[in-house]
């Protein structure tokens, strides 16, 4: 799948034996013989793998571990270390390196550790992926409206400094989006993003999703389950319709954030964690603290930031914008190229009520497309209610 592995070591022929052997095998091999080739190399090539010797004629090889720390496409770091020099190798494992190999290499340990190299740059490959194509995909659209600038602007501030964060609105505002667009402006986009829907998860299931479990937990927990607070570690939990959430659950859930650890069901071990906590819900948590559904003390910890997402009745003036860009993504998801929307048709759009908000919305247009003649949507490709309330008018 296309792999560079950098060897740096000061023996050209210790360079050539790996070489002659990883290259036949598919690898890409590159070779150099000092600390400062290697830091040309590793701007230049982004090698997935690097073999590295201890001792090089210009600076001791494992200080490489600390200058790749922050790269967010950090390299495998194979350590290769004399015989016996057990304690360098512990030290350089907690430094972050991948594996080590003691010399004289053996060949067959060598494929070993780069096969499981392997393994984990795919993993990456394929995280990148899955969150390029979120993040080209899902756009955030704030519009002119004032209310929509100040969210806008506040959720911005909240992504900065990772602050908790509780989003409210009426079903279809964006509240998804919303949270997504605070992972990605903030300084967590490269690490995970994970949501959990607390209403589409039974009671029992969401405790050991969010905790996860030890083996023996309960019955039928066979072996560990890593939760969800443990997956999104360094990055962003969003906790979405978290008003579904159990009173029992609440309660832990709140310890959790306070103490910045937890322990999974039936363990004894506390796990430190540092998530940044988004939460979402469509329903009224004041009324519900009142009506003792929901903790007052977990509440105040959610929203030290609260963002409101308006009705979509309630910022119309940014119809026009919300349609041209549901336009240009259905072009392309569609192969289409609708170019405008008859006056008529976009008058209508904005004198309906749109309970169902930006998605009702988005849906429309995509309805609309499908019926339009290609290039233009005019009055009679709208959905029914939305002639409907136009005719009324
Ligand atoms: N600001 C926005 N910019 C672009 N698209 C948006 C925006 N807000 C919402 N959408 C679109 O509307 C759809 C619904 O948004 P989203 O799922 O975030 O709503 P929600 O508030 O989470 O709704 P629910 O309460 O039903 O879960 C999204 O898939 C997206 O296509
Ligand atoms: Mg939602």
């Amino acid at each position: 799948m296309g792999i560079t592995v950098l060897t740096v070591d000061d023996e050209s022929h210790a360079r050539q034996y790996i070489s002659e052997f990883l290259t036949p095998l598919g690898y890409e091999v590159v070779g150099v013989g000092t600390l400062g080739e290697a830091r040309t190399a590793l701007n230049r090539l982004d090698p997935d793998v690097v073999l590295l010797d201890v001792n090089l004629p210009d600076g001791y090889g494992p200080n490489l571990l600390y200058e790749t720390r922050d790269l967010p496409n950090r390299p495998m770091i194979i350590l290769i270390t004399a015989h016996g020099d057990i304690e360098m190798a512990v030290e350089a494992m907690k430094n972050g390196a991948f594996d080590f190999l003691t010399k004289p290499i053996q060949l067959k340990q060598l494929k070993q550790s780069i096969d499981r190299a392997c393994e984990m740059v795919a993993m990456r490959r394929e995280l990148w992926h899955l969150r390029e194509t979120q993040r080209s995909s899902l756009q955030f659209i704030a519009g002119k409206s004032p209310e929509m600038q100040k969210v806008l602007t506040y959720a911005q501030r909240a992504a900065s400094a990772c602050v908790p964060v509780l989003i409210t609105g009426e079903t279809g505002t964006g509240k998804d989006v919303l949270a997504q667009f605070i992972h990605r402006n903030g300084p967590r986009a490269n690490k995970p993003y994970i949501a959990i829907n607390c209403a589409a998860i039974q009671n029992t299931v969401l405790e050991s999703e969010l905790f996860g479990y030890e083996a023996g937990a309960f019955t039928g927990a066979e072996r560990r389950k890593h939760g969800l607070m443990e997956v999104a570690d360094g990055g962003v939990l969003f906790l979405d319709e978290i008003s579904s959430m159990p009173l029992d659950i609440q309660a832990k859930l709140l310890r959790a954030i306070e103490e910045k650890a937890f322990r999974r069901v039936g363990g004894t071990n506390l796990i430190h964690i540092d998530v940044h906590i988004v939460a979402a819900s469509n329903r009224n948590l004041k009324s519900m603290i009142q009506e003792g559904e929901f903790r007052q003390d977990l509440y105040y910890r959610l929203k030290v930031v609260d963002l409101d997402l308006p009705p979509l009745r309630d910022r119309k003036e940014d119809i026009p914008e919300l349609v041209g860009f549901f336009i240009r993504q259905y072009n392309a998801k569609l192969g289409m190229n609708v170019e405008e929307v008859s006056q008529p048709a976009m008058q209508a759009l904005m004198s309906y009520r749109w309970p169902g908000n930006i998605r009702e919305l988005s849906n429309a247009i995509e309805r609309a497309m499908l019926f339009c003649d290609g290039q233009k949507i005019d009055m009679a490709d709208l959905p029914a209610d939305v002639i409907k309330t136009a005719q009324n008018e």
